[in-house]
């Protein structure tokens, strides 16, 4: 059994987590720490885990922490997991973060993103969490930095094509949909329900915290500097991000050979659904579960392609991405706990 601490377990991603791990047949849930709601049992905080979660939600104390798990969740918002992380790796505890603080392996990037940096060696450190790249690297990983939920859907969808150097790499387009709980559970006007729903807004072009993260891996893909545009925009669904991204051949390829490049890619992964060549995916159709699914659209004359992404921002994008990692962190069956099939309808 892996003793689990979820810290941040009432935000959207830490209750994700905990629905997770309470059905992962070798997770325990420790301790689940909150500031604001210390002492409160966490079924009762949360009725959707009445009868499930027992825990008192406690406050954050890192020797306690240390005593009662051996793998700590950071679901915190981002800058507030730095310290944290510190102090658990100190006491010997394996940390994955789902927040962007240890994302980047320039801390000049974060600061021009983000804020200072206190421990920069910690960013050296860290794995970057996302297991169809850096299987082996996690697998030997103390520290995870899980990747944000926009680059997840982006970098698995590039993957292929960029390995290969198939595509333009300075004529790249991404435009992203999210639903509204990426933005996390805090009481924020932009995202209440009355100035969300009926609405589809971009937001952030040219300045999302998400595109120096997307470059920074779709760089080390390619292996040269990658230059994208990427707009996200903002839906009124509650789960769900939708990638379509616009490619650029440098030269003209069949749909056979595209799609075979696609196939022997992730043949083996088991998150991945690749749709059949020309179908296009849903993001309703991989709710609740950690898979991605991916479309890959040729052009006729076989110069451009449009391949779309879906995903969960909850599972794939965050928790169920963190708990495949924590799989191999500890030498589990990487699906383990991760088999859930997609809510539908
Ligand atoms: N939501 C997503 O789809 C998603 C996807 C990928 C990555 N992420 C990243 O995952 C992290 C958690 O996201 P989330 O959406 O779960 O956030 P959230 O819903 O806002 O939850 C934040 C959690 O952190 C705790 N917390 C501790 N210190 C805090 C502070 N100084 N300010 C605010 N909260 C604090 C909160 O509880 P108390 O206030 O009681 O302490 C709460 O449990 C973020 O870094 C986010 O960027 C989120």
């Amino acid at each position: 059994m892996v003793k689990c601490a979820v810290i941040g377990a009432t935000g959207y991603t830490g209750q994700e987590l905990v629905r997770i791990l309470l059905a992962h047949p070798q997770a325990e849930l420790s301790i689940l720490t909150s500031r604001q709601n210390q002492g409160i049992i966490y079924g009762h905080l949360f009725p959707a885990f009445r009868n499930l979660v027992k825990n008192r939600i406690s406050p954050l104390d890192y020797d306690q922490v240390a005593q009662k798990a051996e793998l700590a969740f950071l679901a915190l918002p981002h800058t507030e997991s730095q310290t944290v992380a510190y102090e658990l790796l100190a006491r010997k505890i394996k940390v994955i973060d789902l927040s962007a603080d240890f994302r980047f392996r320039k801390s000049a990037i974060y600061r021009r993103y983000y804020a200072e940096h206190h421990f920069p060696a910690l960013l050296r450190k860290a794995v970057y969490g996302l297991p169809e790249i850096y299987r082996p690297q996690i697998k030997k990983a103390q520290l995870v930095a899980n990747p944000g939920c926009y680059p997840t859907s982006v970098i698995l969808a590039l993957k292929p094509l960029l390995e290969k150097k198939l595509i333009n790499h300075k004529n790249i387009i991404i435009d992203s949909k999210s639903g509204i709980s990426g933005a996390g559970r805090s009481a924020v006007v932009d995202f209440l329900f009355c100035e969300a729903d009926g609405s589809v807004r971009a937001y952030n072009v040219y300045k999302h915290r998400h595109q120096p993260e997307m470059e920074q891996e779709l760089s080390r893909l390619y292996g040269k500097k990658v230059e994208i545009i990427f707009v996200p925009h903002l839906v009124p669904a509650v789960r769900g991000i939708f990638s379509t991204i616009y490619v650029e051949f440098l030269r003209k390829i069949s749909p056979e050979k595209l799609e075979l490049i696609y196939l022997k890619a992730y043949q083996n992964e088991k998150f991945i659904r690749l749709l059949p060549l020309g179908q296009l995916p849903d993001t309703a159709k991989v709710q609740g579960s950690n898979y991605c699914d991916l479309g890959i659209s040729l052009s006729q004359d076989g110069k451009r392609a449009v391949i779309t992404s879906a995903i969960d921002n909850m599972v794939k994008g965050a928790s169920g991405n963190a708990v495949q990692n924590m799989n191999l962190m500890f030498g589990l069956e990487e699906e383990l706990g991760l088999k859930i099939p997609p809510i539908h309808p």
